[in-house]
């Protein structure tokens, strides 16, 4: 991992045994149903990937790209869609795949833009969450795991673009960003 780790956070091991577990309860939840998983680009690539593949129910992939007006690793929350979806969502069963969920202002924008198209039903699956951050709350009915309020990389999660591919989650040496 070189030096610029300051440590792992979560395995690859422990969001493998994760991500089971959530599609587990995904398959029993969408039974019979015909899902839409829909990412949010660029971080929730790898959630997207390996939980597609860990469910058995049938599913479309769609993705979305929104950008967060603000400063450096803030969140404002007046958001810009970069990419939307290809799909027309109305009467679909959607499932919103986050890499993270930290103020939440993103999302709670994402689910109010997405709510209005009509969707059957509108969930969120969410690998990492940060409780402490939190500035607005959403229901979100499938976290893998409850985290610090740090700034991690890896997993499809970045710094200033590097580390997306790492396949665990870490926290960043302060040297990295200036500390
Ligand atoms: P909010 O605050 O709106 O965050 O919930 C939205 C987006 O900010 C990014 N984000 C992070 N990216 N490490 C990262 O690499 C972090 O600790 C982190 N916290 C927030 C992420 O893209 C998220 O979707
Ligand atoms: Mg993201």
């Amino acid at each position: 991992m070189g030096n610029d780790l300051k440590s792992v956070l979560i395995t690859k091991e422990e969001i493998d045994a994760k991500l089971a577990e959530l599609a587990g309860r995904i398959d029993r939840d969408y039974q019979g149903r015909d899902l839409l998983i829909v990412g949010v680009l660029k971080g929730a690539v790898m959630v997207m990937a390996d939980l597609a593949r860990a469910v058995s129910t049938p599913v479309t992939m769609d993705w979305m790209a929104v950008s967060s007006y603000g400063s450096g690793t803030r969140s404002s929350g007046v958001v810009r869609i970069l990419k939307d979806l290809d799909t027309d969502i109305a009467g679909r069963h959607v499932l919103v795949v986050e890499d993270i969920i930290d103020s939440g202002l993103t999302l709670s924008w994402l689910l109010t833009n997405l709510g209005s198209r009509g969707p059957a039903s509108l969930a969120v699956c969410t690998l990492l969450r940060k409780p402490e951050a939190a500035q607005v709350d959403i229901d979100v009915a499938y976290v893998g795991f409850d985290i610090p309020n740090e700034f991690v990389v890896g997993y499809g999660l970045d710094f200033a673009e590097k580390y997306r591919n790492l396949p665990f989650v870490g926290t960043l040496a302060p040297h990295v960003y200036g500390g």
